[in-house]
């Protein structure tokens, strides 16, 4: 069998690489050349579990912003003793350093160029989900992962939480019965949203290279950090956000059938029209939405607010997937609940066990990818199961746009029959950028 076809045939079996000059049982005593890119909130929580794991030494991180830069190099700097490398590019980081694994940890229009740079400069990567702002892209991630032979993890770490775990394994078991419906949700708080004011961005932010690919908006406080989910420039608001973890259960549940049809409405009816002018802005991703995925034996509905919050919800995000024995609810902090429909029959309950502060489990997922790399296997999170589920959310993101449905063709990875559908797949880039190929 020619090299390319067996990797394309391992790779459809899951294990995105083959005959790559992997780390060897001999090398596991030395530690992994690790760098961050996106040195934010959630990228320091990553490089923890990383330095925690006693197998990576932190060479070098990346920041468009010298403050984040500076708090995460102090950080790595008191957990290790280790005095990273900082770089404000990335790409200089990737050529000088080498390093062998990088962690990606920026805002979700990043995610893409990151990945593809960092596999091409031969480095295993761990990166943040969603794989993608727009389809293309997170099928060019999929692509140049396949090309490269090195591990991709996709922090998806809902995969391997111990409740999550085990509640797949009970619903799969058919403890639920036969599942119809599935309900995804994410239900918080904000309500509505007076404008900011458009800021000359702060000495220590290069705003442009932050911007990058995407638009170049004026900048507000209320973007960075974190603040860009709830703008369409950069991210997909809460269904990109939330929605990339709890579809990606259904797809897990469902060995990575997708959907064939999706329809999504929504609006801001509390937050009001997005507002972008010399002066002021808003943000401008629906603050609530509703999207039903049509599978081919069941239907799934997402739907998220940010308004309304009820304190006596009893869950408020998570899953409720619909049986003929019952009601199974896989949550987050509340872990999984069993609901039979059996008179007299008793109400099942596991905890979740995550990691603090922000109750996550990491700490799994990152072993999980530093075994992938040794036992040249696929990692549980891997790029072909993650790119399947989080082109859902961003399809949903699409029919709401148009305010239309449109059909999926899985295997074609496109929608078909609407030309302007299919266009939306992709968006132009911000020179001097350039979109990744498909
Ligand atoms: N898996 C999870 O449960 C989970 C939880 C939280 C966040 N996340 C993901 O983590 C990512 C980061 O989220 P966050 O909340 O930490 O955001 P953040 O805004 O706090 O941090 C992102 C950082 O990336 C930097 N950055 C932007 N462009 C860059 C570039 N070109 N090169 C280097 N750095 C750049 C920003 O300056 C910022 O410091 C997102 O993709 C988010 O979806 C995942």
């Amino acid at each position: 069998m020619k090299r390319r076809t067996f990797l394309r045939n391992s790779t459809l079996m899951g294990a995105a690489f083959a005959g790559a000059p992997f780390i060897r049982a001999a090398d596991i005593a030395r530690k992994y050349r690790t760098a961050l890119i996106g040195s934010g909130w959630w990228g320091k929580n990553i490089l923890k579990e990383a330095m925690a794991s006693g197998r990576c030494q932190v060479v070098a991180l990346s920041d468009v912003d010298a403050n984040a830069l500076e708090v995460a190099g102090e950080q790595v700097n008191d957990l290790s003793g280790n005095t990273p490398k900082p770089y404000r590019d990335y790409r200089e980081l990737l050529a000088k350093e080498k390093p062998e694994i990088v962690i990606i940890a920026t805002p979700d229009h990043w995610h893409a160029l990151n990945t593809i740079d960092s596999l091409k400069a031969g480095a295993h990567v761990f990166v943040e989900k969603p794989t993608g702002h727009t389809v293309n892209e997170s099928r060019a991630m999929l692509k140049a992962a396949r090309e490269s032979e090195r591990v991709v993890q996709v922090g998806l770490h809902r995969r391997i939480g111990p409740h999550h775990v085990s509640g797949m394994k009970f619903l799969k078991s058919g403890a639920v019965g036969d599942v119809g419906m599935v309900r995804l949700f994410a239900h918080g708080g904000g309500g509505g949203e007076q404008p900011a004011p458009n800021e000359e961005p702060p000495a220590n932010l290069d705003w442009d290279f932050w911007c990058g690919p995407a638009p170049k908006r004026p900048f507000t406080k209320r973007l960075h950090p974190g603040g860009w989910r709830n703008f369409l420039d950069y991210a997909n608001g809460t269904l990109g956000d939330w929605g990339a973890h709890w579809l990606d259960q259904v797809l897990w549940w469902n060995d990575g059938q997708q959907p064939k049809r999706i329809f999504c409405a929504g609006g801001r009816p509390i937050r009001g029209v997005p507002l972008l002018n010399e002066r002021v802005q808003t943000t401008d991703t629906p603050d609530h939405q509703v999207a039903t995925y049509e599978f081919e034996r069941f239907t799934c509905v997402w739907e998220h607010r940010q308004f309304g919050e009820n304190e006596n919800e009893k869950h408020k995000i998570g899953a409720y997937y619909y049986g003929t024995k019952g009601v199974l609810h896989i949550g987050w902090r509340d872990g999984w609940t069993f609901y039979p429909t059996g008179k007299g029959d008793k109400i099942l309950h596991e905890k979740s066990q995550l990691q603090e502060p922000d109750g996550h489990n990491i700490r799994l997922l990152w072993a999980d990818f530093l075994d992938a790399i040794e036992q040249r296997r696929a990692p549980v999170a891997s790029i072909e199961q993650a790119h399947r589920s989080n082109v859902l959310p961003l399809l949903g993101m699409i029919s709401w746009r148009l305010g239309r449905s449109i059909q999926w063709d899985a295997a074609k990875e496109q929608i078909v029959g609407d030309p302007e559908a299919l266009q939306l797949q992709a968006r132009p880039y911000r020179a001097p950028w350039i979109y990744p190929a498909i």
